[in-house]
């Protein structure tokens, strides 16, 4: 019984840390759940994690000039988050890291801030 646990226990862990593809009524769940949508439609909000992502919570992406997109709205790390590489103005006050995350609420927090900061998806 123990052993079983113990297995249990290592899978879910292995889980918690897969790429997570997130389907079109989970993601708009996230959303709604998240309250508001700061003056974007709800159909943009996904446009831009399908274009940006593939709505991959894994993906990053390295740009040319040194900083990195994190996750399933490729926040950039030279303005949004600490990722310890590129010089960071971290204004989401977040450790890109947690961009990764299946766990999204805190990436949409982040996403709409930058929205309210920058009046709309200019920043995309
Ligand atoms: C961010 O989190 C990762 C993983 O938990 C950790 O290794 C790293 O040191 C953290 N970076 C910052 C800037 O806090």
């Amino acid at each position: 019984m123990k052993k079983i646990l113990f297995l249990s226990f290592i899978s879910c862990l292995i889980v918690a840390n897969q790429t997570k593809i997130f389907k079109r009524c989970e993601l708009a769940q996230e959303m709604h759940k998240a309250d508001g949508y700061e003056g974007i439609s709800l159909g943009d909000w996904m446009c831009l994690a399908y274009r940006e992502s593939q709505v991959n919570t894994k993906k990053k992406y390295e740009n040319a000039v040194g900083s990195t997109d994190y996750g399933l709205f490729q926040i950039n790390s030279h303005y949004w988050c600490n990722d310890d590489k590129s010089h960071s103005k971290n204004l989401g006050h977040m450790n890109c890291s947690e961009l990764l995350s299946n766990y999204i609420f805190l990436t949409i927090l982040c996403v709409k801030m930058m929205v309210l900061s920058s009046g709309g998806i200019a920043n995309w």
